[in-house]
């Protein structure tokens, strides 16, 4: 069962691989990453200078996903590019985040990586967890002046990754902003930002930063993420590849993922949760799924969602 997927002409032997953030930040863990079976590997969003992040505790599993508010803890853009290097040996599409704090940083990151032997970046324009900065995908007019100057630069396939719309009128003023530029993939959901979760006994937030704001992922955005890829799937009239993230657990998230219109799916908290052998089991999982349905390839059904 053919489960490989291309994107911008990077070819991926599977669908499913590591979403940014979890366990991608040390050459160690992005090694982990590279023996798994996850189909690519994708490194944590970047900054110009290395970062010591927020203050802990700052990640919590919860029942069924995860807060955080990490605060884009890395090691600097150089060590990536440097990282990029070691994991060609993986033999698998190697993916640049890029998370810069200003559209300069931005453009000097993007040029680093130009030069790198990253296949594809991921241009991450907005964690919801930098103390005194809003939600960049939340600013259209922003995000157009980013992508103008990050596109221009960039020589090598880039996507954007997106927070989570809630309203058809955003996505159709997203897409507006999208379609403007060269974007090779959008990658959709990042988590809900700015959830709360309180401890009932101690009567207390659960993590640290921000008095216990902190973006949510896992199962409980799961829905949400589908509606995104759909919406932009949609918008896009399948044109531009979709990547699906948010609560993909098991090969049926994944198969719900591709049936809403995904061309691959990132898998974060999961990941965090069940160790890098989630990876192969969604791949299995999926591959029995459409077995059983009498799919042979994803193309058979991606985006084919019926409505009633
Ligand atoms: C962080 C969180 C995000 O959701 C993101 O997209 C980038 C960075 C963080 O807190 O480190």
């Amino acid at each position: 069962m053919d489960i490989s997927t291309e994107i911008n002409g990077a070819k991926l032997e599977t669908c499913v691989f590591n979403a940014s953030g979890p366990n991608d930040s040390t050459l160690e863990e992005l090694e982990t990453i590279g023996k798994s079976k996850s189909s690519a590997i994708m490194m944590k969003s970047c900054t110009l200078e290395a970062r010591e992040g927020n203050p802990e505790p700052r990640y919590r599993d919860l029942e069924h996903g995860s807060i955080n508010s990490m605060g884009l803890p890395n090691l600097g853009y150089k060590k990536y590019v440097e990282f990029a290097s070691a994991l060609k040996k993986y033999r698998k599409p190697i993916v640049a985040s890029i998370s810069g704090l200003t559209l300069h940083d931005n453009e000097i990151i993007i040029e680093a990586f130009n030069s790198s032997e990253a296949d594809i970046i991921e241009f991450n324009p907005g964690s919801p967890n930098t103390i005194g900065k809003p939600i960049t995908g939340y600013d259209f007019n922003y995000m157009d002046e980013l992508l103008t100057a990050v596109m221009k630069k960039s020589k090598k396939p880039t996507g954007v990754k997106l927070p989570p719309y809630f309203d058809f009128v955003h996505f159709e003023r997203m897409w507006n902003v999208l379609k403007k530029h060269k974007i090779a993939f959008i990658t959709t959901i990042n988590s809900i930002g700015n959830g709360l979760v309180i401890d009932a006994e101690k009567e207390e937030a659960v993590i640290k930063p921000k008095g216990g704001f902190g973006g949510i992922g896992g199962k409980y955005i799961k829905y949400t993420a589908l509606a995104n890829v759909r919406k932009f799937y949609q918008l896009s009239e399948g044109k531009v590849p979709i990547i699906g993230a948010g609560g993909v657990y098991n090969g049926i998230d994944a198969f719900e993922y591709i049936l809403a219109g995904a061309t691959a799916v990132q898998i974060g908290t999961a990941f965090i949760q069940h160790g890098a052998g989630i990876f192969e089991k969604v791949q299995n999982e999926l591959r029995q799924y459409m077995h059983k349905k009498g799919y042979e390839k994803p193309e058979d059904f991606r985006g084919r969602l019926k409505e009633l």
